[in-house]
């Protein structure tokens, strides 16, 4: 098996080569004025297994059209057999029509990338279960909930785990079972289908006097997150901790998070964090032992 990577999450790539003791082979990306870029395989895939890396994060369309290219040049360049690992899915948002006259962009999304030469996919805790349903390759369907219950267990107090909206409690679930069956709470957030923004927010659960433990998949703006939080400490929680896979960090949100009345806040490192993101506040926890004993077996 030999190992490429885009460049959005070289870090990521390079510790499950290690882990895996695989081969980290080199691209040549050349990047022209006009921001175009160009992809060559440097080393010769005839006949290999390849296994490319690249989260679709900001800016998702580069990263995107970064990920193509590499397939497309594996392929011409004789790989046999190629799997994408993509640990955070731009587009993974937009998988059904919300309104009338919208674009299905992950279906798009899809298509090209199994056009264009992935023959096998890895993703990591997705926004919705029924995403692997639009591939038409096998999808390996990996998550960070076991990494993150070995870390709730180590937190003090009587444990409430919260899902900030009706579309993770089955995650919350999962990982409540996988915990002992502990309790635990969900919001019912509406949002503005035009803007996105969070209009209100309920909640359905006993929170007063425990330790609220938010459980989500991914963290933008830092809204859910931190308007989780302030109702949560509204209804009587002690304290609040945040844990969600895929730090996405828009604008502000290192700010917003750091700046809010959450303890502490765990992320992975499906998408890669620049030094100007992290705050104190901040865990990052790497999923690549996950990634690497998933491969090993796909
Ligand atoms: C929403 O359905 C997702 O699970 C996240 O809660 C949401 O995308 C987080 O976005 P933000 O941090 O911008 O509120």
């Amino acid at each position: 098996m030999k190992i490429f990577s885009g460049s959005s999450n070289k870090p990521l790539a390079e510790k499950v080569a290690k882990d895996l003791n695989a081969d980290y082979s080199l691209l040549d990306i050349f990047v022209f004025p006009d921001g175009e870029r160009r992809v060559r395989v440097v080393d010769r895939v005839v006949g290999e297994n390849a296994v490319v890396f690249q989260s679709t994060s900001t800016p998702p369309d580069q990263n995107y059209m970064e990920l193509f290219f590499i397939l497309d040049a594996l392929k011409r360049s004789g790989a046999s057999n190629v799997t994408a690992v993509v640990p955070y899915l731009g587009y993974e948002r937009q998988d059904h029509v919300f309104r009338d006259g919208e674009a299905v962009s992950l279906e798009v999304i899809i298509e090209t990338l199994e056009r264009v030469g992935a023959d096998k996919f890895v993703a990591f805790d997705l926004h919705s279960i029924k995403v692997p349903e639009l591939f038409s390759i096998p999808v390996l369907h990996l998550s960070a909930l076991s990494l993150f219950a070995q870390k709730i267990k180590n937190i003090e107090g009587d444990i409430v785990l919260v899902s900030p909206d009706m579309g993770g409690i089955r995650r919350i679930k999962e990982l409540s079972e996988s915990l002992g069956n502990i309790p635990y709470a969900t919001i019912v957030k509406n949002r503005d289908l035009e803007t996105g923004k969070i209009e209100d927010s309920q909640l359905n659960g006993e929170v007063k006097g425990k330790v609220a433990v938010i459980v989500d998949d991914m963290i933008a703006t830092g809204d859910t997150t931190v308007d989780a939080a302030r109702l949560l400490l509204e209804k009587g929680a002690e304290k609040v901790f945040a844990f969600a896979t895929h730090a996405v960090f828009t604008k502000k949100a290192h700010e917003v998070l750091q700046n809010s009345q959450i303890e502490k806040i765990w992320v992975t490192d499906t998408i890669l964090v620049p030094e100007e993101k992290r705050f104190p506040k901040l865990n990052i926890i790497s999923v690549s032992e996950v990634i690497a004993k998933g491969l090993k077996n796909f």
